[in-house]
């Protein structure tokens, strides 16, 4: 079936098997390998993509569901030579260690941080209505849908903080 998508800010027209995930024609069609393929069973969030600016793990969606959406991968948010500011940040603060889990943390952070800035609540904070103000608590639940197997989550936090406050 032809679906067309706006991914990073392009156009794509893909003929793909209707049982086709977002994950692998991201992957397998696009060739855009920054997205990870951890658990393809939706426990470890290193598929992360936004969809119309949602964080998504693009493992448990059929990419026949996104016909007309607007998806970002980690390649649409900077590049090698000019990264973003949560990029940056997680350089910074060494937010990383094998690197794998890192383009779905980074993914997830900037879906969180927009849900934030929005007052959308969390379980910690079923009130935050005032934009961000992310305690580490609060941080570290809503990100928890995402996993780092090299435990680099004080790492992760402080480099998402820091772009927060
Ligand atoms: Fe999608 Fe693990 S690969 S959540």
């Amino acid at each position: 079936m032809d679906i067309r998508m706006t991914v990073n800010g392009e156009e794509r027209s893909l003929d793909l098997d209707p049982r086709t995930s977002l994950l692998d024609a991201l992957r397998d069609d696009l060739r855009l390998t920054g997205t990870k393929k951890g658990c393809d069973h939706g426990q470890c969030g290193a598929c992360t993509v936004l969809v119309n600016g949602r964080r998504i793990n693009s493992c448990l969606t059929l990419a026949a569901m996104h016909d007309g959406d607007e998806i970002t991968t980690i390649e649409g948010l900077g590049a090698e030579d000019n990264l973003n500011e949560l990029q940056a940040a997680f350089v910074e603060c060494d937010g990383f260690q094998c690197g794998y889990c890192t383009p779905g943390q980074i993914m997830s952070a900037t879906g969180m941080l927009n849900e934030a800035a929005e007052g959308m609540p969390s379980h910690v904070s079923a009130d935050l209505n005032d934009g961000v103000d992310l305690s580490d608590a609060e941080i570290a639940e809503r990100m928890s849908g995402n996993l780092c197997r090299c435990s680099a989550y004080p790492f992760i936090r402080k480099a998402i903080s820091s772009v927060a406050t």
